[in-house]
């Protein structure tokens, strides 16, 4: 009987069959199965396969459910209950269960050494129950294995099987303590970077996401798709119990331009440390050590820690070039000449030098001038508002591709941006490759995006955000 267990626990015992009892009438007269009694008890539906299901079901021991911080509430019985009956044996060799509710994400079985864990609880492995739903014919064999920790999924009942992108989405929905966080600046990175799939792909991975306060606008510019791979170890699942100290795990971020490593490592508190290479081995290695806020929430694609900051994000040697200001950019490029001499006539380059935003600057090429020299054409408005429209002073840069992506989501009423000169309404289009903003009926091609500053970002256009009209007067002589 399993009322024998406490005696056993003590000693190694391997498997001893209970055909006597039912599984259900053992867990209901055990003292040491109490606390999970008292929650199946009040869950009428997980009860109901207990009593009729092939099932595998992981109790954790009265002191799991005594250190076990948060209300229970009867929905986590659950979370304990396998379908199909797992012998040891099986279960060694697999990397996940469905749990009996399947909205719920998968068990994430791992082992350490000869330790096997079922996500972040350990396995008394050496005490498990052959059982049955019933006694005599039609009984479905059950397996009752003992655990030190109380499986948590984190949130209350889902209405469906939430992946590491969902996640993202559903934040609030998770109890993750009484702390108000957020993850919405990391998650519009992903969707701006267009790698969504990584967090919403099958399979079983290891998710770090940041929360939004740990993104500072330099970091959020400086987030690209190559730091978000660094924040994802893939084909494994890695809950931080089961998962061995310093031990380097290969990241996404694996190839020629950016590889980073991933190791865990306790120190009171428990952190991710971590190792980029830029470029060749030989260019400085960034090394970072980053807090993990909540561990170990298992969903259906594997586990997500939250943690304080993102990581591999350098934002001043992320860069295949030297980090220039906006206004060193533009004063040292022949190509934008016309614009940095308009700057300097009329005094507009001070505004450089506000240190509390970045600059977005929208700048024609010497190219679009000369096209409208040889027309002849008239600007429409002043200079100085010329310069103002074209550039936006933020707390984050506009990246084209956060332009885009702006634009995609209002495509009725376009991006409106505040630039210095006041709001103005843009469409952006990516079409074969190409960036275009268009600004009232006017398609302008932007010929070099993104030139990334350390204060802002710099967008080459080949022509100016404005309106000309024909005329004889020569714009623009700036001799
Ligand atoms: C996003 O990725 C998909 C599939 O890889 C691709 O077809 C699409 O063009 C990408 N979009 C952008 C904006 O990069
Ligand atoms: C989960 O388990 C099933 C069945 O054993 C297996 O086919 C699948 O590959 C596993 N998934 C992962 C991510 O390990
Ligand atoms: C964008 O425009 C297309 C076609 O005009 C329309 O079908 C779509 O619903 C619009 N999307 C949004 C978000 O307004």
């Amino acid at each position: 009987m399993f009322r024998l267990l406490l005696v056993f626990s003590v000693f190694p015992i391997v498997c001893s069959q209970l055909y006597g009892s039912t599984t259900y009438e053992s867990i209901q007269e055990d003292a040491n199965f109490e606390a999970f009694y008292d929650l199946l008890r009040h869950n009428g539906e997980a009860k109901n396969n207990l009593l009729n299901d092939e099932i595998t079901i992981f109790i954790p021991t009265n002191e799991a459910f005594q250190r076990y911080g948060p209300i229970l509430h009867s929905d986590l019985a659950f979370y304990h209950m396998a379908s199909a009956a797992r012998a040891i044996e099986d279960l060694k060799k697999t990397r996940n269960i469905s749990c009996i509710n399947p909205k719920f994400p998968p068990l994430w079985i791992s082992r350490n050494g000869d330790d096997l864990y079922v996500n972040n609880a350990e396995v008394f492995s050496h005490n498990y129950y052959p059982s049955k739903s019933r006694t005599g014919e039609g009984g479905k064999p059950q397996i009752v294995y003992l655990i030190d920790r109380v499986l948590d999924p984190l949130i209350r009942l889902p209405h469906f099987k939430h992946t590491a992108f969902d996640f993202m989405g559903s934040f609030s929905k998770f109890t993750l303590g009484s702390t108000r966080k957020s993850v919405h600046s990391f998650l519009y990175k992903v969707q701006e970077n267009n790698v969504t799939d990584l967090y919403e792909a099958q399979g079983g991975n290891t998710y770090f996401i940041p929360i939004d306060e740990g993104i500072g606008s330099k970091q959020f510019h400086a987030i690209n798709r190559y730091s978000i791979y660094s924040h994802i170890i893939p084909n494994v699942v890695l809950f931080t119990r089961p998962t061995k100290r310093q031990f380097n795990y290969e990241s996404l971020a694996n190839d020629d331009f950016v590889y980073t490593v991933l190791s865990l490592e306790d120190n009171r508190k428990l952190y991710v440390r971590g190792n980029t290479i830029l470029g060749k081995p030989s260019n400085p290695q960034g090394e970072f050590v980053v807090e993990i806020l909540h561990p170990d929430i298992p969903v259906a694609n594997g586990v997500v820690h939250v943690i304080s900051r993102p990581l591999g994000v350098f934002p001043h040697s992320l860069k295949p070039f030297p980090y220039v200001s906006v206004l060193e950019k533009v004063a040292s490029d022949p190509n934008l000449d016309t614009f940095y001499r308009l700057g300097e006539k009329f005094g507009f380059h001070s505004i450089f030098t506000a240190h509390d935003y970045f600059f977005t600057y929208f700048v024609p090429s010497e190219y679009a001038w000369r096209q409208i020299r040889k027309s002849d054409l008239q600007l429409v408005g002043s200079e100085v508002d010329l310069l103002k429209r074209h550039l936006v002073l933020s707390e984050t840069p506009f990246s084209m591709e956060r332009l885009l992506a702006t634009s995609k989501t209002s495509n009725v009423t376009g991006v409106s941006l505040q630039t210095v000169g006041g709001l103005i309404k843009l469409h952006i289009h990516l079409i074969d490759g190409t960036y275009y903003i268009q600004w009232y009926n006017k398609l302008i091609r932007v010929t070099r995006p993104n030139y990334e500053c350390s204060d802002g970002i710099v967008h080459v256009l080949a022509g100016p955000i404005a309106t000309f009209q024909r005329n004889s007067f020569n714009f623009l002589a700036l001799n």
